[in-house]
Order: C-alpha cells, then sequence, then structure tokens
C-alpha cells in the first residue's frame, strides 16, 4: 500500500526558521515512519502568495497536495498539522481535507499541538524540559499567536498548568487574542518581583511575529514596551519546532492518527 504522510504548516517566508523548525520536523517524521512518504503544505493563502511571488515557486495548499497524492496513487493518507491551536488555520485545513477522504482507502486528519488534556501536559513537560527554568527575578514570558477562534482560551489553560507544576514565572500574552501584553505587564507587576524577562516565540516558527512583534526594535515591539517598564529583557529567537521535545509531540500526533486508519 502507497502511503504518505501530509505534514501540514501555516508557512513562513523566513528561509532560516523554516529549515529549523518546519524541515527539521518533517525530517524527523521521514526517519520515524518508514514506508511513508513525508509531503509539505501550507495553509496560508498570504504565504502561499508572498513565496510565490518572490521565489517562482511556492508549496502546495491542502488541496493541491491532496490531489497530487491521489493522481500518484496513494492509497493511505495522514494528514498531520503543525498548527498550535484548533483554531481557525486547523478547522480551514479540516474542510479542505474533508472531500478527498473518499479518493483515498484510508484517510485520517491528526490533532495540533493543544488539543487534549494530556497534550497540555505533555507540552508543560516538554516547555519544562526544553528551557531553564524562571530563576529568581525572572520572568519567561511567551508570545502565542492568539485568534479571535474559541480556541483562544488554549493559552490561559497552559499558563495555569505551568503555575501548578512550580513555574509560576511563565506568562503567555498573544499578538492577536487575549491575554495581551498588557495583561502580561500588569501581572508581572503583581504577581512577584521581576527584574528580567526572557521572551520566547511561542509558534512553531520564529518568523515575522518574534522577529519584529517580539523581539523588534520598533518602540511598540514587545521588548521595547518591557524595557519601557524597567525590565531587562532577552530574546530568544527559536520556534517550537526547534525544541526535539516539542517535535515528539507532533510525531505522537501523527502516529496516533495513522494508527486511527489501521483500526478498523
Ligand atoms: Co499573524
Amino acid at each position: 500500500m502507497k502511503q504518505a504522510l501530509l505534514m501540514v504548516s501555516f508557512g513562513t517566508s523566513y528561509p532560516e526558521t523554516l529549515e529549523k523548525n518546519i524541515a527539521a520536523l518533517e525530517r524527523e517524521a521521514a526517519a520515524a515512519f518508514p514506508g511513508w512518504t513525508v509531503r509539505r503544505a501550507f495553509t496560508s493563502g498570504m504565504i502561499l502568495r508572498k513565496l510565490a511571488r518572490r521565489d517562482g515557486t511556492a508549496p502546495d495548499d491542502v488541496p493541491a497536495a491532496l490531489t497530487r497524492l491521489a493522481e500518484e496513487g496513494y492509497e493511505a493518507v495522514a494528514v498531520q498539522p503543525t498548527h498550535i491551536l484548533n483554531g481557525d488555520e486547523y478547522d480551514k485545513l479540516c474542510a479542505q481535507a474533508a472531500p478527498f477522504a473518499p479518493r483515498f482507502a484510508r484517510f485520517a486528519v491528526g490533532a495540533p499541538l493543544l488539543t487534549t488534556l494530556e497534550d497540555y501536559r505533555a507540552t508543560a513537560d516538554a516547555l519544562m524540559a526544553s528551557l531553564p527554568a524562571p530563576a529568581e527575578g525572572e520572568a519567561l514570558v511567551f508570545m502565542g499567536h492568539g485568534t479571535g477562534h474559541a480556541a483562544n482560551p488554549a493559552y490561559c489553560q497552559l499558563e495555569y498548568l505551568l503555575h501548578d507544576l512550580g513555574w509560576k514565572g511563565a506568562f503567555f500574552g498573544t499578538v492577536e487574542g487575549y491575554p495581551t501584553l498588557d495583561e502580561v505587564l500588569r501581572r508581572l507587576q503583581e504577581r512577584r518581583p521581576v527584574e528580567r524577562v526572557t521572551l520566547h516565540p511561542f509558534m512553531l516558527v520564529a518568523g515575522d511575529h518574534a522577529s519584529n512583534d517580539m523581539a523588534g526594535e520598533e518602540p511598540d515591539s514587545w521588548k521595547s514596551r518591557l524595557e519601557g517598564a524597567g525590565y531587562s529583557v532577552s530574546c530568544v529567537l527559536k520556534g517550537l519546532g526547534e525544541y526535539p521535545a516539542l517535535r515528539a509531540i507532533f510525531l505522537a500526533h501523527a502516529r496516533a492518527a495513522m494508527e486511527t486508519m489501521f483500526t478498523d
């Protein structure tokens, strides 16, 4: 049986972070699942158009990737998102993938990073294993993307869990959802005496949001605003895909999707 794993990312136009995060995850999947062809698709039309304009070529979107696999005679196809939330991009992926199910003998779509409670525990454990614990006087602030979708509270649940596990110096903010940096600034004042802040993107890649909104030199970047509030700030420009423990969760989700295809 011809088998393929389609790894679906939002996408990025930053080649270096593409390589270190998305490509690293795809390479690891290819090594973990011998006998499965690993393919790439992006869900962001904005990124795909930008890449096509700039490079003259771009990865497939989901319908194009699945059409290609069907035409090449693949019979078992697992689709694994590298998305963080069960949000808009994942809904779009599911809606685009559903019509293709009848074209394959076996077909399954895996879950984003933060789906079940076990996923939150695994993600918290992976962060705690991958990063130094916040020291006395230090806070770790994670920049999530955030969304108007009902999945947005995922960031608060993960922060709450990290606090329960002992990382009371870890805080989440978002670019486009709740909490914003305003709430993070207030919590830094309320919760503990903090002098130093380490900023991390809580996104698969360290692309435009991490480079500009988080770590940029403009006065409204998180770095500038935290410095303006008196904190000494350092930025870690690494996507979640650069941490083996986080990649392992995505691969576990891919494996679970493959297993559902073969248990009936
Ligand atoms: Co964005």
